[in-house]
């Protein structure tokens, strides 16, 4: 639910038609869904309301005819023509000019563009990123960096509390070999001081996994090691801390370059190892409630409605015949800790499509366990595969995974080589600092922009690619503007209060998208799916293009109109850049 705003076109527009609901049909009907939404085809009007036909049959009537006792009880005079009716039963609806002459001042006057503060505040954890100590972060985690840091700023947004959790994978097995290796590379003083270099993580990993399995000595060292590792030894502790903020110092890097951000400071950094001793509580509470059984030496739950291929229930391990708790064994943990110390009413994960089942078997089980009660919304949001020109998951030409900060490394350079060569008057400083905006937002949007859900080509002359539905379009599009400010000598700020006049049919198609600001957003909310959010905003640069071309600006006949218009190019200006924040996108005066 969203509080009004003044300037929330459909939220005015469904409160009416409620209202008319209510007039012609009586009180009960008022709950119906009032099923408004633009019309797709301008032929339609501007907007279409649906209703009648479920409600027809509802009140076992004929759907035409419900719809004219719903038109008869309309009353939208002030923004509306008469309505329509078309077909089985639709009601089609043509905003008059000066409404939205009137609107688009409105939402030039509101500094949230329409955007109400939702009136049902929650609490919400945002599980997102989430990389693994000791190991780069690959291109794997851009997505669910990118989709999870968006989710968590559109809640924001709207007035939820959003406590972000990077779950790292800080904890397990292997951390008994990388400390082993630890002791045998560096000296202790070093060690000590934390003056040394791991240099490559992912080299570091792979050198410790290669003793491991060749050097009989060190494999049983590091078996030791996981056991005083775990049993809370103060010198290994301390080796674990040191790689731990030594890849803390990594990622930090890279989300730094990504504009994206964790308050370690805050409680945002919760890795595994965070709820290391909370794992025997887990056991415990699964067996008071009667969940935990034995199959072979470990201990395990069925969760309800899995089953294996052999049509047999499907096992949840929570604990290995050794002792030793597992991936699933943590998240329970974490369910409990957001849940009761976060006090979430929505936690959301953000992670690869492939980790579906896990989720689903973890949040059975919490919900069979009686933890978490039926307000609170334990979701999984799955993303897809990031794939190779080749169709086959994204790899080096070596066929190794790709590191972010390689890939990064290389927008960056891309964009630099394009606006060198678009834009040669820039000094070093400003090509340098275009090269990054553009750069990032480009790899950003590009995973952003493709349905959350599908697998996605990454293709370099895509992504940078100034026309399309790409950041450096976008970017592209607030610039062009910020510039016709600049020829015009007029500074935004002056157009506070300014008139808007609409009169030609490219302006009222660019104020009925601007409009729609608000939907966006909470479909965004709802669905967890920014794809939304950037296909509107490419629309939005579309119409703005077709305004532009169509309505002399600077050049417009007369005072009134040229400084309407400039309120209009401002007014989009403002959308763009609010919407691309939403995004993590950076905006820039010229490019
Ligand atoms: N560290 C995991 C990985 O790299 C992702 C963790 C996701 N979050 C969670 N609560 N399990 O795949």
């Amino acid at each position: 639910m969203m509080a009004r705003s003044m300037a929330d076109l459909l939220a005015i527009l469904a409160q009416r038609v409620r209202e008319a609901l209510d007039r012609a049909f009586g009180e009960s009907a008022r709950q119906a869904d009032p099923q408004i939404r633009p019309a797709q085809n301008p032929k339609f009007g501007d907007y279409q309301i649906n209703a009648a036909m479920s409600l027809a049959k509802v009140l076992k009537s004929q759907p035409r005819q419900v719809a004219q006792q719903l038109v008869d009880a309309l009353e939208l005079d002030d923004w509306a023509e008469p309505p329509q009716i078309a077909g089985p039963g639709f009601i089609n609806i043509t905003l008059r000019d000066e409404a939205l002459g009137k609107l688009a001042g409105e939402l030039a006057a509101d500094e949230r563009l329409g955007l109400a503060h939702t009136d049902q505040p929650q609490t919400v954890v945002v599980d997102y990123s989430s990389p693994n100590v000791a190991k780069e972060m690959h291109v794997g985690h851009l997505r669910s960096t990118v989709i999870g840091d968006a989710i968590a700023r559109t809640l924001e947004l709207l007035g939820h509390r959003v406590v972000r959790q990077n779950h790292i994978g800080d904890w397990g097995t292997q951390f008994g070999m990388l400390i082993e290796n630890l002791i045998e590379t560096f000296s202790d003083d070093a060690l000590m001081g934390m003056s040394f270099d791991i240099g490559d993580l992912n080299n570091f990993y792979k050198a410790a996994k290669q003793k491991f399995d060749t050097n009989l000595g060190f494999a049983d060292r590091s078996r030791k090691r996981v056991v005083a590792l775990q049993s809370g030894d103060a010198e290994t502790v301390e080796l674990w801390r040191t790689l731990y903020v030594k890849s803390l110092e990594h990622f930090d890097r890279t989300y730094d370059r990504l504009n994206v951000s964790f308050d370690p400071g805050d409680g945002d950094i919760r890795g595994e190892s965070f709820y290391n001793d909370k794992l025997p509580g887990v056991i415990e509470a699964l067996d008071r409630a009667g969940l935990l059984q034995t199959s072979e030496g470990a201990a395990v739950v069925y969760p309800e409605g899995f089953v294996g291929r052999d049509g047999e229930p499907l096992a949840m391990i929570v604990r290995k015949s050794d002792g030793g708790f597992l991936y699933a064994t943590t998240d329970l943990a974490a369910v409990r800790y957001r849940v009761n110390e976060l006090q979430a009413r929505r936690v959301i994960y953000v992670t690869d499509a492939r980790q579906k089942q896990h989720f689903s078997m973890v949040f059975k089980t919490a919900e069979m366990a009686g933890w978490v009660e039926e307000s609170v919304h334990l979701e999984h949001v799955p993303f897809g595969t990031i794939l190779g020109e080749d169709n086959k998951p994204f790899k080096t030409r070596s066929g190794e995974t790709v590191k972010l900060e390689d890939l990064l490394d290389e927008a960056e350079s891309r964009a630099a080589a394009i606006v060198a060569e678009k834009n040669p008057d820039l000094t070093e400083d400003e090509r340098q600092r275009v090269a990054q905006v553009v750069g990032i937002g480009a790899i950003k949007y590009a995973d952003l922009s493709n349905d959350r859900i599908k697998d996605y080509v990454f293709s370099w002359d895509r992504m940078l690619s100034m026309e399309g539905n790409t950041a450096p379009y976008l970017q592209y599009a607030y610039t062009r503007i910020r510039s016709i400010f600049r020829k015009a000598e007029v500074e935004a700020e002056s157009l506070g209060g300014q008139a808007v006049t609409v009169s030609h049919p490219a302006e009222r198609a660019l104020v009925l998208k601007i409009a729609q600001w608000p939907d966006v957003v909470g479909q965004v909310a709802v669905a967890l799916e920014p794809h939304r959010l950037c296909n509107w905003l490419y629309d939005l640069a579309v119409a703005y293009s077709a305004f532009y071309e169509h309505c002399p600006v600077i050049r417009a006949d007369d005072e009134p109109t040229r400084r309407s218009r400039l309120a209009l190019c401002d007014l989009t200006c403002r959308v763009l850049k609010q919407g691309l924040h939403l995004l993590g996108i950076d905006v820039l005066e010229r490019m």
